[in-house]
């Protein structure tokens, strides 16, 4: 077995933002039939503390940014981890990143440089504990790792560095580089300083031995102007180092013949129960009409303003939106205020419902402005809820949009629209109202769509393939 440490700032079921929770929590089990044992280096948040049932305690850290802190191993929901039990950091109610003021913790730099020194030195063989062959790190928040190992253990293990979205990159001002372990030497163009501060993703991005982010189509994106926000030419230095690993589901959790919220199903029928369950439940009601969901964090990336826009195409085309979602204030306020019957919202994050949503809609809007994979699509796919994406990132890798040619193949999954704009959303969701009065064709999309492979079956094996090989060039 390859042994392999992931580190990373969430993890699905135990404390979940974002699909970042949903990777990490499902890589360990999909990489186990590959050859790999993996461990997850977690923050000792609340939830992860109460989750964490009988633990051992590997080693205590002195001075650890500004506190005492135990590294703990144990299991919980079916993963091998090792937490990083430091209270000064990591005991706080609420958001995980967020403070309540709604903006960061101020101490962010910290709090995951803290993560990112344990990790390190659990690679370098130092605390005691298991030792991976390899660490594979997440995002800006594991972004020193690979640092700390490049510029502190003698021998280092490879590492990867996945992004999961370029949009966070971990900034902190130059004058904490001494309290974060950075040298002065580093702090240049060639390091980790990004335009006058230090940036925890910049650092990974260039020490990492491998980058990968979660579609082709967005490693391909990351490396322009237009989507790379800042860190392009980085990435465009690195493209020989650079792959795109599609996600996966996690079919045990995600499945509408398996999903415990739902009344299960296995063929397009079965959405019928839930559907009604759904509108009654949103107080939606019974129409002719495909009942459109989104689930998401409302955010600019996500183009939730775009659908207000085109919300009129929908609705006059006997459409209904049912939306669950959290994030900007002002999107939030934009939504609630909608007085429309056929629009129903829900402000919050709320995960029994999602599966209900995903379960009960017809179809699924995704208008994201970026997206490096996004995973509410493959939900729709493997649910038969027609996705209705932006052909961007992970959004155009996964759905294969209705046009003359793949409906006349049978092989169509979904809708895609371009340019990402209100208009061109808005015609997409008329071409869905008149899709969905055609029953037949509707029928055979759903099917389609059920049929995608949506699991991290090929995904695994590509990242088992490459932690093979940079452990054998090591
Ligand atoms: P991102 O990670 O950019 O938010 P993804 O599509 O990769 O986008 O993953 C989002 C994950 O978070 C999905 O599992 C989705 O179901 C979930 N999610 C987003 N918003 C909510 C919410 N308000 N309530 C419940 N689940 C949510
Ligand atoms: C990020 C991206 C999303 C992706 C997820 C998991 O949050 O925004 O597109 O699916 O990470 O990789």
């Amino acid at each position: 077995m390859i042994k392999v440490l992931s580190v990373a700032s969430e993890c699905a079921p135990l404390i979940k933002t974002g699909g970042l929770a949903d990777v990490a929590g499902a890589l360990p089990a999909a990489l186990h039939e590959h050859g790999v044992e993996m461990c997850t280096l977690l923050p000792g948040y609340p939830a992860v503390m109460a989750a964490l049932g009988k633990a051992t305690e590997v080693a205590q850290i002195d001075g650890c940014f500004g506190g005492a802190a135990r590294l703990l191993a144990g299991q919980a929901a079916g993963l091998e981890l090792l937490v990083l039990d430091a209270p000064h950091l990591f005991d706080r109610a609420g958001s995980i990143y967020l403070g309540p003021d709604g903006l960061d913790w101020p101490d962010n730099p910290e709090r995951f440089a803290a993560l990112s020194r344990v990790a390190a030195d659990i690679a370098a063989g130092e605390l005691g504990a298991w030792r991976p062959d390899l660490v594979h790190c997440h995002d800006w928040q594991a972004g020193l790792v690979p640092y700390y190992l490049k510029r502190g253990a003698a021998e280092p293990v490879p590492s990867i560095l996945t992004v999961h979205n370029i949009a966070f990159q971990g900034h902190a001002p130059m004058a904490r580089a001494r309290a974060l372990g950075i040298a002065k030497a580093d702090l240049s163009k060639d390091g980790v300083e990004y335009w006058g501060q230090i940036s925890a993703l910049k650092a990974g991005l260039v020490f990492a031995d491998h980058l990968t982010t979660v579609s082709p189509t967005y490693a391909e994106e990351l490396k322009t102007p237009e989507f790379g926000m800042g860190l392009d030419g980085v990435l465009r230095s690195r493209r020989a180092d650079l792959s795109g690993i599609l996600n996966g589901i996690d079919l045990t959790v995600w499945s509408p013949e398996v999903d415990s919220h739902i009344h299960t199903y296995k063929t397009p029928r079965g959405k019928l129960a839930n559907k009604k369950a759904l509108r009654a439940e949103f107080g939606l009601p019974e129409t002719d009409g495909p009942l459109c969901v989104v689930v998401s964090r409302m955010t600019e990336q996500k183009g939730l303003d775009l659908l207000q826009q085109a919300l009129p195409a929908l609705l006059g085309g006997g459409g209904q939106l049912a939306l669950l979602g959290s994030g900007d204030p002002g999107l939030e306020a934009a939504f609630k205020a909608m007085d429309d019957p056929n629009v129903a919202v829900r402000l919050g994050y709320d995960e029994a419902l999602s599966h209900r949503m995903i379960a009960g809609g017809d179809a699924i809007i995704v208008p994201s402005r970026f997206e490096p994979c996004g995973l509410t699509q493959l939900y729709g796919l493997r649910y038969g809820t027609v996705p209705v994406v932006a052909l961007t990132g992970g959004l155009a890798d996964t759905v294969i949009p209705m046009t003359p040619a793949t409906m006349a193949r049978e092989v169509a999954t979904g809708l895609q629209f371009h340019p990402i704009t209100a208009e061109a959303l808005g015609n997409a969701l008329s071409r869905l109202c008149t899709l969905f009065q055609a029953p037949k064709l509707w029928s055979k999309v759903q099917r389609n769509a059920m049929a995608h492979p949506a699991g991290w079956g090929p995904s695994a094996a590509a990242y088992a393939a490459l932690y093979a090989d940079l452990i054998e060039a090591a």
